[in-house]
């Protein structure tokens, strides 16, 4: 442990290239992705991700509320993402901050570029977001989840949305910070990839790297997107094959 001031810092990286949770630079933290967890929502997921717990419920295409925000020609697509209370070390007050409204419009723009809109027009796609334990990467969890909980409710979509932050730790690019490494690295950049087409969706960040360190942490991103695309993907089958034995059965 080193020190700044009264704050300790903990060794981000062993001199063999180990992370303070024992992870090599490009791996990710353990994920488990379930989809259709909650049963009054039209679509929902639920993502364990290292100490991140995040559920997410779809609803819609349903009726515009706020009236005004109706469009003729299309659905619009209305995030809310929301910490609770008791999801992090200090008790975060419980309420709509200035980073929910941030991260929750980013989520939605994110989706409003794979959901196909036009064919609900005059209709919300409603998507919740809530960060039951937090522990850095939240509003990656909650795209995943988001976007797991959107193709369960049957919204249709161009593809998946995965999501993970890249960032540089003790002078190394790494994927998937964690809470000590998002506090105390150089840089953190969540991203997110529409993975058929390979455009990028969602692409933030604080701190500093250099151009061609940029250029591996997304390299290093994208493949983590496509690792957590597989994970998706495989939740929606183990959901919907979960309902064979019945169909089989009648
Ligand atoms: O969660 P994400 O990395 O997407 O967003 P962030 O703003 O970079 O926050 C990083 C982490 O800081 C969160 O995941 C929480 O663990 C923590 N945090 C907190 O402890 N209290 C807050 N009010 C906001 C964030």
């Amino acid at each position: 442990m080193g020190s700044v001031g009264a704050k300790e810092v903990p060794v981000l990286l062993s001199p063999e290239g180990i992370r303070v949770d024992g992870r090599r630079l490009d791996e990710l933290r353990p994920l488990r992705v379930v989809a259709g967890p909650l049963h009054r929502a039209d679509g929902s997921a639920f993502v364990e991700w290292g100490a991140n717990k995040v559920m997410a419920a779809v609803y819609g295409p349903r009726e515009v509320h706020p009236r005004h925000l109706q469009q003729n020609n299309k659905a619009i697509v209305q995030c809310k993402y929301n910490m609770a209370a008791f999801s992090v070390d200090e008790r975060k007050r419980p309420g709509l901050d200035r980073r929910s409204q941030e991260i929750s419009k980013v989520i939605a723009e994110a989706f409003e570029s794979v959901i196909f809109a036009e064919e609900y027009p005059r209709t919300s796609i409603d998507v919740y977001i809530e960060v039951l334990q937090a522990n850095a990467g939240t509003r990656c969890a909650g795209l995943v989840a988001a976007s797991v909980a959107l193709a369960d409710a049957g919204i249709p979509m161009a593809d998946l949305v995965p999501a993970v932050a890249v960032g540089k730790v003790a002078g190394e690019i790494v994927l998937d910070l964690n809470k000590a490494e998002d506090n105390f690295g150089e840089a953190d950049l969540p991203m997110a990839l529409v993975p058929q087409s390979g455009r990028l969706v969602l692409l933030q960040m604080e701190g500093h790297m250099t151009r061609e360190e940029l250029s591996r942490a997304l390299d290093m991103g994208v493949k983590g997107c496509h690792v957590i695309y597989d994970k998706m993907k495989a939740a929606l089958r183990d959901r919907y094959s979960a309902a064979r034995p019945t169909e089989v059965a009648a």
